[in-house]
Parts: structure tokens; C-alpha cells; sequence
């Protein structure tokens, strides 16, 4: 008797322009390109494994060890759906193909992190589960990893990003039918491997507002929205994309920290107000601040999603520099588990500053 079972696993992606409202929410299309980088440590992973069996009576996912329902029509179905539709038709195609399109499947999801932290749990929830899901059909061997990152779109937009590695870019496209909406690489990962990523956790609580509901909000009620569509993101996505391409790491930095500014600024302008950062978040910008302004370059780069974590973009030269100071300022925050590491996560907890 075969097995089918295949075990992926997905890290978290952390965006640089980041991706906020949806031009159509059932397709999961977004109203703008955004662009992250992909951790590649073993620290903010999701590891999902999927089993398909003639035994198995409904599919059935497991979220850390707890039973998760599969709403019909919901992302985890549609994602489900759309693999098994395309099992099938591989299996229509060769008849030497095993027939397991009509099994249930089982799938058992963990994350090493905390969910819905603002750590982006969702981006590598969904697409280790279509990852881990394609390869059980072998359909990683027929599709490519953009292919793939329509389907994963589905499950959450920012998990199509993490079907990659390095820098990567999901490209809003144009078509109504999401068929160019889509993630590529930009670079891989070894085309800049000084560049680092230190999560600094303010707090691992779930969030106040989800992503999902927040964003509709937004598209709906904030004015600033539009004009960042329309006017700022486009030219922002290319020239990030010449800063990668060129390991700029001053204008990397500023495009990230001024998206990032204008994320939360558009988050204030929805009604009623959206508030993702806090004391300590705000804290954590001053210092690099003024870090950057003492060092007389732009040597660190904050980001926050939605949530009040804190990651630095920074080269590895500078990290321990960076390290230092935050554990300086933040007195509770344990040295970093592993300064060099691509990235180090540290709960920073209250502000300790006189
Ligand atoms: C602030 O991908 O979680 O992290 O598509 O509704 O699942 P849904 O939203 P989600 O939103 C992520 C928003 C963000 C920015 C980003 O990652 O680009």
C-alpha cells in the first residue's frame, strides 16, 4: 500500500512596500505591487504536512494541534480546491498517475512562532500548506513557483511572496480573472547576503485588527489610499527594484522606512482609525533615527506590518552595532539570540527609558 503524504515547510517574508487593500476580495487581488524580503532562518517558519488517504471521511487541518474548520468557499478550501483540480487533470492526462484526487486529505499545519502577532503568520501558513499540498499531487514538478503563488494568493496575499526566496515582488496585474497577479524573485537571496533582518518583538499578543478586515476599511474610507496607488507605489516598486539590483542599501533603506511610514499613515487616515504601532514601536523609530543621523549615512531601516513588531533591515556589518543599542534602550530585551544570524528575535516588552 502507498503512502501519499509530503511534508513543506515556508518562512515568513517581510515587506518593504507592503501590500494594504484589495480590488477584489474573493480572488484576493491587490489594489498594489508590494515587495518583501523572504527569511531564510529556521526561526519564523511554518511547517505543514499533507496526507492523502482513501480511508479519510472530510478534509481536516490542524493549526498547531488544534482542529481548524475548513469553511466551505473559505481561502483554505479554495486552496485545497484548486490543487485538486489540477491533480486531477494531471491524472485525466496519465493514466499511470495514482487516483488521488478523490481522497480527503489531511493536513497538519505548525508554526514556530506566535500567530496573528503582526509576524506575518498567514504569508508562511498558506503557502507552506500549497507548497506541501503541490507537492503531494507532484505538482511542483509541472508548475513553477509564480504558478504556484496564485494559488497561495488565495489563501492569504502576502503568502504568494513566500513561495520564494531573497527579494521578491508580487506584481498586482491587470486581468479580472487574478491571472497575472502574481509573485517573482527580484533576486535571490545570495545576490546580497550582507543584508540581515532583526525582528525585534514588542509583543507576541494576537492584533487587534486583523489585516484582512483593516484593509477593507481602509480602501473604503481613506482619501491618502488612492494617492498612494495611483502616485506613489509605482515608482516606489522601481526603485527598490534598481536599489536591490544595485545593493543600494541608503535608498533600500529610506524606500522601506517611508513605505512603512505611509502604511501606518494610511491605516490613521481610515475611519475610524487603525493604530498598528505603539509607544515602544515609536521608540524603536527615534533610534534608528538616530542612529542613522549619528552615523552621518542611513546604515539601519525600520518596518512594521500590522502590528507593533519591529524589523531592522540592516548589513551584517552594522548589525551588531544596531543589536547593542536597541539592548541598551530597551533594558528588558535579552541580548540577541544570534546577532549574525539573518535575523534575531528578542521579546523587547515595555519601555525602560527614564
Ligand atoms: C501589513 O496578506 O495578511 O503585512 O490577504 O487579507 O490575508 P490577506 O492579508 P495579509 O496582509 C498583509 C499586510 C501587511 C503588508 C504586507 O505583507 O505586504
Amino acid at each position: 500500500m502507498s503512502l501519499y503524504q509530503a511534508t513543506a515547510s515556508a518562512p515568513v517574508n517581510i515587506a518593504c512596500i507592503k501590500y494594504w487593500g484589495k480590488r477584489d476580495t474573493a480572488l484576493i487581488l491587490p489594489t498594489n505591487s508590494s515587495l518583501s524580503v523572504t527569511l531564510d532562518q529556521d526561526h519564523l517558519r511554518s511547517t505543514t504536512t499533507s496526507r492523502a488517504d482513501a480511508s479519510f471521511t472530510k478534509d481536516t487541518l490542524w493549526l498547531n494541534g488544534k482542529e481548524e474548520v475548513i469553511k466551505p468557499g473559505g481561502r483554505t478550501a479554495v486552496c485545497i480546491e484548486e490543487l485538486r483540480r489540477l491533480r486531477k487533470v494531471a491524472e485525466d492526462a496519465n493514466s499511470n498517475e495514482p487516483k488521488i484526487s478523490s481522497f480527503k486529505l489531511h493536513i497538519a499545519s505548525y508554526n514556530n512562532f506566535p500567530t496573528a502577532a503582526g509576524l506575518a503568520s498567514s504569508a508562511a501558513g498558506f503557502a507552506a500548506l500549497v507548497s506541501s499540498i503541490a507537492q503531494l499531487y507532484s505538482l511542483d514538478k509541472v508548475l513553477s513557483a509564480s504558478q504556484l503563488s496564485l494559488i497561495a494568493r488565495q489563501g492569504s496575499g502576502s503568502a504568494c511572496r513566500s513561495l520564494m526566496g531573497g527579494f521578491v515582488a508580487w506584481q498586482a496585474g491587470q486581468l479580472a480573472d487574478g491571472s497575472d497577479s502574481l509573485a517573482v524573485q527580484v533576486a535571490p537571496r545570495e545576490h546580497w547576503p550582507e543584508m540581515h533582518a532583526l525582528i525585534c518583538v514588542v509583543s507576541d499578543a494576537k492584533k487587534g485588527t486583523s489585516s484582512t478586515s483593516g484593509m477593507q476599511r481602509t480602501v473604503e474610507t481613506s482619501p491618502l489610499l488612492q494617492h498612494r496607488i495611483n502616485h506613489v507605489v509605482p515608482q516606489r516598486m522601481k526603485d527598490i527594484t534598481a536599489a536591490i539590483q544595485a545593493r543600494d542599501f541608503p535608498t533600500f533603506a529610506r524606500l522601506t522606512m517611508q513605505d512603512s511610514n505611509q502604511f501606518h499613515a494610511v491605516c490613521l487616515d481610515t475611519e475610524p482609525p487603525i493604530f498598528y504601532m505603539n509607544d515602544v514601536s515609536r521608540a524603536l523609530v527615534q533610534l534608528v533615527v538616530e542612529y542613522n543621523r549619528a552615523a552621518g549615512e542611513v546604515r539601519a531601516a525600520y518596518t512594521y506590518d500590522a502590528g507593533p513588531n519591529c524589523v531592522i533591515y540592516v548589513l551584517q556589518k552594522h548589525v551588531k552595532e544596531i543589536a547593542n543599542l536597541v539592548v541598551r534602550f530597551f533594558p528588558l530585551a535579552e541580548t540577541f539570540k544570534d546577532p549574525f544570524a539573518l535575523f534575531a528575535s528578542e521579546k523587547i516588552g515595555e519601555l525602560a527609558v527614564p
